[in-house]
This record gives structure tokens, sequence and C-alpha cells, in this order.
């Protein structure tokens, strides 16, 4: 199933079954803290900032904290409720980022463990949408899972969260990309990637890049 309105409506459900256990518990303000730091180091002051995939808001309230404005978008309501009692002071919005219409330029975009969600056949809007949203030369924070078989792997996984109560059996979509596909499409739509890192055995990869 990768219809737009399914997928939209499936992934709303799923992460608002997990949304008090994932802003609650599991993902404190203390993650990723290297990489929101050097992210910041990089923006002008009091410059603007999106969070796409922006969860119970944690890393919003991060880039707030710092003199951002701050931006949030997400496919599920319930985050956004959580994120939105996390940070009253910053804009956000529920629904799927491809299509929520947003017309700002932001300094920095922020997208932490969204991507490996997004189904091929909407990458192309997505990243398009965030160079469009981009200011000239803003920086983009990109993470995703990826996967080492040269076959890309697209598939609805249950079990991928099962420290969250409810979170075993909810259907969650993953598109996984190898490397170098996830390289060459960000080079596709036009990134220059500055700065990569791998996190471990996990499969997970991140890159800050420029909007060329
Ligand atoms: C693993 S969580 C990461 C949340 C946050 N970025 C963090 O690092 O804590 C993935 C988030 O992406 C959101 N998401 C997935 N697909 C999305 C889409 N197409 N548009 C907007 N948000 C999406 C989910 O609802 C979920 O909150």
């Amino acid at each position: 199933m990768t219809n737009k309105t399914d997928y939209s409506e499936q992934m709303r459900k799923s992460y608002n079954v997990i949304a008090k256990s994932y802003a609650d518990k599991s993902y404190k303000d203390s993650f990723y803290e290297e990489q929101k730091a050097h992210f910041v180091s990089l923006l002008k002051e009091k410059g603007k900032v999106l969070d796409v995939g922006c969860g119970g808001g944690q890393d919003s309230l991060y880039f707030y904290s710092k003199g951002f404005s701050v931006m949030g978008i997400d496919i599920s309501d319930e985050m956004v409720s959580y994120a939105k009692k996390k940070l009253p002071a910053g804009t956000f919005y529920a629904g799927n980022f491809v299509d929520v219409p947003l017309n700002d330029a932001f300094d920095g975009i922020w997208c932490n463990r969204v991507f490996h969600h997004i189904p091929l056949d909407q990458q192309d809007a997505f990243l398009s949408k965030i160079h469009r949203l981009l200011k000239e030369n803003g920086v983009l924070y990109l993470s995703a899972e990826l996967t080492d078989e040269q076959q890309d792997v697209d598939l609805w996984k249950t079990g991928v969260f099962p420290e969250h109560e409810g979170g075993d059996d909810i259907p969650i979509f993953k598109k996984l990309l190898t490397k170098d596909s996830f390289y060459s499409l960000l080079k596709k739509h036009r990134f220059e990637i500055f700065k990569t890192a791998d996190w471990g055995k996990s499969g997970f990869t991140e890159v800050f890049a420029r909007k060329l």
C-alpha cells in the first residue's frame, strides 16, 4: 500500500498509538546534542528552523532555546499535540509533509529519523519541497535508516517500536535505500553534502547538506 491517502492515514494512526510514550519516555531532550549543536552553529543567529517529522517536539524545543523561531510538521496529530504542549511558542502543523501548504523560507531544515518512512514515489516531492523551503545556502540535516543490500526494501513492518506501549503491532512504513541511492537522490535534488556520519550497527546515516 503506497497510495498516498492510505499511507498518510495509516502512518497517522500508527504514530498516534505511540505518541504519548514516545513524547514522554524514550526520546529525552538530551538526544542528538552534538548534531543539534553543530546544526545551529551553521545557521545565522535568530534564524528560522523547520523540524520535519518533529515527533514530540524535543528538537524543536532545543532550537527555540537557542534563539531560533521554529515550525514543526508531523503526520501524527497526537505527536503534534505533544509538541505544542512542549513548545507553545512554536508553530506546528499536522499532516504529511508533502501535502501541508507552506510558503515560508527557512535558514535550516532538520529532519531526523523520518526519511526512511517516505515511500519511493513521494521522495522526490519530499526533497524538492525541502529544497524550495530553504533559503539560498540554507542547511539541511537529514538522517535515515539504510540497507546494505543492493535491492531496496519497501514494506509495512510491525514490531518496530517494542519499547513503546502498543508499539509492537502497529504497521510502520519503511523504504530503506542503500547509501549510494540516498546520496544520489540528494545530489539529484541539488544538495551539496558536506558532513556525514554513520550510527554504528543500527544502519542509520546522517548528512549535513547545503542547498545549491
Ligand atoms: C522515528 S520518529 C522521529 C521523530 C523526531 N524527528 C525525533 O527524532 O525524535 C518519525 C516521525 O516522523 C513522522 N512522519 C513519518 N512520515 C511523515 C510524513 N510523511 N510527514 C510528516 N511526518 C512524518 C512520524 O509521525 C514520527 O513522529
